[in-house]
C-alpha cells in the first residue's frame, strides 16, 4: 500500500482540530502507521519546503510551520497520497470544495491546517526527513 506524510500544521493543533483531521482520515480507511507532535526547527521546515525556495511567500511559511508544534503523522492505503489530497481540499480554503478538511475550516490560504505529500517521490523525501526509523 501506498505512504503519505500528513501534517496538522500548527493552525490546525492551536485550533484544536487534531482529532477531527485523524477522524476524518480513519473514516476514509487510511491507517495511521506513525504519529509524532513536534515543533520544527527552521533547518527542518526550510528542507520540508525547500520547491518554494525563492517565492515571496517563503518566509511567512516557515515562521508559520515553525510558530508552534504540529503533528506530524504517515498514513497509508491504496493511492493514499491522493486519496488524503482529496480529503484536505484545494490549497486557497475559500476555493476548497465545501466537504473538505480546508473548505469547512479554514479561510486563509497560509493558515490551510494541513499538509499531504504531493507524489510519490515527495511522499518519500517527506518521510525520511519526518520519520528516519520507518
Ligand atoms: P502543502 O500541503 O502545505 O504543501 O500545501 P499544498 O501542496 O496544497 O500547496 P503548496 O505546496 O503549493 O504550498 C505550500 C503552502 O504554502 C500552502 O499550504 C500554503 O500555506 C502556502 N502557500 C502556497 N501558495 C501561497 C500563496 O500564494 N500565498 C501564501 N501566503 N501562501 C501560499
Ligand atoms: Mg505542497
Amino acid at each position: 500500500a501506498e505512504r503519505s506524510l500528513v501534517l496538522v500544521k500548527p493552525d490546525g493543533v492551536a485550533r484544536g482540530l487534531v482529532g477531527e483531521v485523524v477522524s476524518r482520515l480513519e473514516a476514509k480507511g487510511l491507517r495511521l502507521v506513525a504519529a509524532e507532535l513536534r515543533t520544527l526547527t527552521a533547518e527542518v521546515a526550510e528542507t520540508h519546503y525547500a520547491e518554494h525556495q525563492g517565492k515571496p511567500f517563503f518566509a511567512g511559511l516557515v515562521e508559520f510551520i515553525t510558530g508552534g508544534p504540529l503533528l506530524a503523522l504517515v498514513v497509508e492505503g491504496p493511492r493514499a497520497i491522493e486519496a488524503f489530497r482529496a480529503l484536505a481540499g484545494a490549497t486557497d480554503p475559500v476555493k476548497a470544495a465545501p466537504g473538505t478538511i480546508r473548505g469547512d475550516l479554514a479561510l486563509e490560504v497560509g493558515e490551510n491546517i494541513v499538509h499531504g505529500s504531493d507524489s510519490p517521490e515527495s511522499a518519500a523525501r517527506e518521510i525520511a526527513l519526518f520519520f528516519p526509523n520507518l
